[in-house]
């Protein structure tokens, strides 16, 4: 490192800030008290009472529905560490499996046996083949496992409905029910496309949570800023603010996103003390509607498309755009890039799967147009905000790809 560099980082690590632990607001960590969903965690844990007293009753499902935001994959995740933290002896295996990232039966059905055995094989065995192991080895350890499925509306959309079947009847072919499961998805649409019996037990085990209100969301932003900076650097104001603007979507993600980010504008304009106006950039600069994560999850052709979309999207100024144009569009990304554009067939399936995936929002042409053609949007969103982090991301998986291929 050139000395100027090393002075500058030197500096810089040695630069005041108001965050005693940052990591607190990262978007993967679970805090040990969820202000607002007591009731429901007392709720899981009456659930599951049964199974962690060693009685053999029901098979346990519990499915968690709410909006984004509201707090349904932290709840479920930090119900799964209690019992971690209480069930030490009991054999209990925690399993959280995201199925945005986890996409097909055969890899949830795979891991879930290799968490059980590490030497069984990603890969080689027919779905059945793989089914038959799993019972096999559930029967074998005997484990206590906490299944949690998040985001499983996204897979069943995907797959259908026949894995959850699957899924559930493995319970049944073992000599107890050594599995039992969360499921975490934004609404119950999933399960209405099943039959009346499985339909109803769903319904019978469902934990439905609310849009936070502005009073929850001052509780919990109180709670994280107690976590995340030194005392007294964020204003009693500056908290009102953030619960105010959150309020209206009810989302605690963006809650803690104002938060994180008003206290990174302090740091930069060396204030000692987190102010409304620090709340007020962050703002600017932070949409609730775009899901980093999701964005992250996309292949880099899905990227492409997206971003070719928002481009066309800016440009035209319209609503909406044709899929033609959405495709001419990604061809000079695609240019831009120096990537060879996917075939149509393709192109078509990674629009589906970003309208799945809800990054984009698609609707039949009505009159006025010339025959019918898909119209494609992107939700209430600010284009720009969008466009300068896939662009960022684009070029970082580029990045990837070149040093991998070196
Ligand atoms: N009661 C709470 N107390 C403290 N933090 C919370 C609470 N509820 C949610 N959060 C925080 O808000 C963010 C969003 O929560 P979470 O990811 O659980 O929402 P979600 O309902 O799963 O949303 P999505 O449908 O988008 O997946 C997380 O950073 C989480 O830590
Ligand atoms: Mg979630």
């Amino acid at each position: 490192m050139h000395t100027s560099d090393e002075e500058y980082f030197n500096s810089l690590l040695k630069k005041p800030t108001v965050f005693k632990d940052i990591g607190c607001l990262s978007v993967t960590y679970i805090p040990p008290y969820l202000p607002h969903r007591e009731e429901e965690l007392r709720t899981l844990a009456k659930c599951f009472k049964t199974v962690f007293d060693g009685q053999d009753g029901p098979l346990k499902k519990v499915c968690i529905t709410g909006p984004t935001g509201s707090g349904k994959t932290t709840l479920a995740k930090r119900f799964g560490q209690l019992l971690e933290n209480i069930d030490k002896t009991n054999n209990f295996m925690l399993v959280y499996i995201n199925c945005r990232i986890y996409k097909s039966p055969y890899l949830i059905i795979s891991t879930l046996a290799r968490k059980l055995n590490k030497a069984i094989p990603a890969r080689g065995y027919s779905f059945e083949e793989l089914q038959s192991l799993l019972i096999r080895l559930l029967d074998f350890y005997s484990p206590n496992v906490l299944l949690i499925l998040d985001e499983v509306d996204y897979l069943i959309s995907r797959v259908g409905t026949d894995f959850l079947y699957t899924l559930l009847r493995i319970s049944e072919m073992t000599t107890k029910q050594w599995i039992s499961y969360i499921f975490v998805a934004r609404n119950l649409n999933f399960v209405y496309q099943m039959d009346a019996s499985t339909q109803s037990s769903f319904q019978s085990s469902h934990i439905s949570l609310d849009r936070y209100s502005e009073p929850d969301l001052k509780d919990i932003i109180k709670s994280r800023s107690e976590l995340a900076f030194f005392d007294d650097t964020i204003t009693e104001d500056a908290n009102e603010l953030i619960a105010d603007i959150a309020s209206r979507s009810g989302d605690a993600r963006y809650a803690i996103e104002l938060l994180w980010g008003a206290g990174q504008c302090a740091d930069d304009e060396n204030s000692p003390i987190v102010y409304p106006d620090h709340v007020r950039k962050a703002k600017a600069l932070i949409h609730p509607e775009i899901r980093r994560e999701i964005i992250l999850t996309l292949t880099l052709h899905q990227k492409l498309i997206l971003l070719a979309i928002i481009r066309k999207l800016k440009h035209t100024k319209n609503a909406y755009i044709s899929t033609n144009d959405s495709i001419s569009s990604y061809k000079l990304v695609c240019e831009e890039y120096k990537e060879e554009p996917r075939k149509h067939t393709q192109v078509w399936s990674y629009l589906k799967e970003l309208s799945k995936q809800d990054v984009i929002t698609t609707k039949i042409s009505g009159e006025g147009m010339r025959g019918k053609t898909t119209l494609i949007s992107i939700p209430d969103i600010s284009v720009e905000t969008i466009e300068m982090f896939l662009v960022k991301a684009i070029e970082n998986q580029k990045k990837t790809v070149e040093h991998v291929e070196k």
